[in-house]
């Protein structure tokens, strides 16, 4: 979703802000803009489409101005045009802002606005916010800032510049992330880390309600109440390398085979001892929804705590779970998806216990929580999640594993050793690669494809599913493979791909079964099983891929991996953005 940037210093304002803006497209936009305050005044530029289109439209204005805001918008409140486009202006041209989030009550300060003599330009909920700020301004932006949040309702990270005040660049937060960051004589401000990396790697956060004061010489925030408090930073240990493609045509593919290594390390924690709960809720959407289903799997496996895994949009209606010693375990790769943040607040209001799983250090996610979990996954650029949902599911598998441990169940001795054997399992099912793009190039084109499995298998096949939705663009459907004659076997029909997965001995022979069922109606099937069941699957199934050899309880964190590689040679073969799927954003901040 929208990104936003801001930069002061020495160095050319311009040229700043349009890299920051390219490192942060991969959340997803469809404009582009930047306000750079030079000599006394404020220029804005602002195009529909991409950062390239920015860059040409920059090109013609040649700004040399040394601070300055910039911004990608994910169209939510009027469509993707130049005059939607961030930044926007007072009616004097004198304060420009950039926002991400959304204005709830834009409507009502609308009417307000125009009722006092303000004129609007754009659809926008954010226009607003740039009028009241001029209409409460007494040529003190920081205050001003302040007043107008007590009239904001919504979230919103908001960055404003004003055309008198060469030696300041102001932001306001709520609910919505920003970073803040400075190195010698410059300070920047970004939605997300991967835009400060070429200059710094301690991020400052600012907490919801804050605002800061960004100069040349350093960074001051100030609580609610507007009034200074001391910053403290955190450092980032990822390099400027690791939110880079490297070698590889797409992010998507980088972080696929960036898996071994990521599966190498367990998660940091904030707190040494999660004492386990009587019961556990875990909150995720789309793919750490998955996680949620995995882990849940896992905590009733690995420790008998019941383990209630939700969709976060949804969570609000479940009203009648029982709170009491509950672990909430919010699941969420940027730690700042909206719907997660939500269902979080309305869990702790419960009377739950919240611990955060995010891939972000100093996310809303983590900084709401009592304890916080980092996945060592790097940063996760692609649209389409990979890497975090496998350090998601090893984190929980390891949680899981320690609630199991204080109350006294039972392990596995070759368990410890399993566990630093799956970097190599994982190596080895990315050597299936070329026979996986052999399989899927020749069916790129097929108009439906299903995935079915049973138990932990049956998550996999939901989220290889939404792998190949997100990418492909071809609509797939995933089923607990015993479900599927209960109705949507109707579906099926001569030529059309069936995807199971196997790698739970218990229902294997199940699967396969229900494999049959569909292959008896035309359907051409595929299996993905461990080496034991591969003489029973090639009964079943047309084509069959070999995993590793490896415990069936790990196989769900190895297994899925083979399957995004499908999903990613699909959506290659159709030629698609693999990266920045149609209108889908990262990190999804708005309910
Ligand atoms: O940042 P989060 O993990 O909270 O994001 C949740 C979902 O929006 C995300 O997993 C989404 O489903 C991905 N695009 C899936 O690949």
């Amino acid at each position: 979703m929208c990104g936003i940037m801001g930069y002061i210093g020495s160095g050319n304002a311009q040229d700043i802000l349009l890299k920051g803006l390219e490192t942060l497209s991969y959340r997803g936009y469809d404009s582009a803009g930047i306000a750079i305050q030079q000599e006394g005044a404020l220029h804005v530029v602002k195009t529909r489409g991409q950062i390239d289109d920015l860059r040409k439209k920059c090109a013609a204005s040649q700004l040399s101005g040394t601070l300055g805001i910039g911004h990608t918008r994910w169209a939510t409140h009027g469509e993707a045009n130049d005059l939607n486009a961030h930044p926007h202006t007072d009616g004097r041209g004198r304060i420009a802002i950039v926002h991400n989030g959304i204005i709830e009550n834009h409507l009502q300060l609308r009417n307000m606005l125009t009722e006092r003599g303000y004129t609007f330009v754009s659809d926008t909920d954010t226009e607003c916010a740039a009028h009241l700020l001029h209409f409460l301004y007494d040529g003190d932006l920081l205050r001003s800032l302040l007043l107008t949040a007590r009239y904001l309702t919504g979230s919103y990270a908001i960055a404003a510049v004003c055309a008198d005040d060469p030696s300041a660049l102001y932001c306001i937060r709520s609910g919505s992330p920003l970073v803040l960051g400075t190195c010698s004589g410059e300070a920047f401000l970004s939605s997300d880390i991967p835009a400060l990396l070429p200059y710094t790697r301690d991020v400052t956060v600012p907490e919801d309600g804050e605002t800061a004061v960004l100069r040349r010489t350093g960074i001051q925030i100030y609580n609610a109440k507007g009034r200074p408090r001391k910053s403290t930073s955190f450092h980032v240990s990822w390099d400027v390398q690791s939110a880079e493609k490297g070698d590889y045509p797409h992010y998507m593919l980088k972080e696929i085979h960036q898996q071994p290594q990521v599966l190498a390390s367990p998660p940091v924690t904030s707190h040494k001892t999660l004492n386990s709960p009587q019961q556990a809720l875990l909150l995720g959407c789309g793919t750490a929804y998955h996680a949620c289903l995995l882990g849940a799997y896992y905590i009733e496996r690995l420790s008998g705590i019941p383990a209630h895994p939700e969709i976060a949009s949804e969570y609000a209606s479940r009203i009648a779970f029982p709170y009491k010693n509950c672990a909430c375990i919010a699941v969420s790769q940027s730690g700042e998806t909206a719907d997660t943040l939500s269902a979080a607040h309305t869990a702790v209001n419960r009377g739950a216990n919240l611990i955060a799983l995010t891939n972000t250090l100093g996310s809303s996610l983590s900084r709401m929580a009592s304890a916080a979990l980092v996945t060592p996954a790097g940063p996760e650029l692609a649209v389409a999640s990979t890497k975090a949902y496998t350090s998601q599911a090893l984190a929980l598998l390891h949680l899981a594993r320690s609630w199991g441990a204080q109350l006294g169940k039972e392990e596995d001795p070759l368990f410890e050793e399993h566990l630093q054997h799956l970097p190599a399992w994982a190596n080895e099912a990315l050597k299936t690669e070329k026979l996986l793009k052999a399989y899927i190039d020749p069916r790129a084109d097929k108009p439906l494809f299903f995935f079915i499995g049973r138990g932990a298998d049956a998550v996999t096949a939901k989220e290889a599913a939404l792998k190949f939705k997100e990418i492909t663009y071809i609509p797939s459907e995933a089923y607990p493979a015993g479900e599927l004659k209960h109705g949507a076997i109707a579906l099926i029909h001569p030529g059309m791909p069936v995807i199971a997965v196997c790698t739970q001995p218990q229902w294997v022979h199940k699967t396969l079964i229900n494999l049959s069922e569909c292959r008896a109606r035309g359907a051409e099937c595929v299996c993905f099983c461990l080496p034991h069941m591969e003489k029973e699957a090639r009964e079943a199934a047309d084509f069959v891929f070999t995993l590793p050899d490896m415990p069936p309880l790990l196989a769900p964190i190895i297994s899925i991996i083979p399957l995004q590689l499908l999903a990613y040679y699909a959506a290659c073969k159709r030629g698609l953005n693999v990266d920045k799927p149609r209108n889908l954003a990262k990190s999804v901040t708005v309910e």
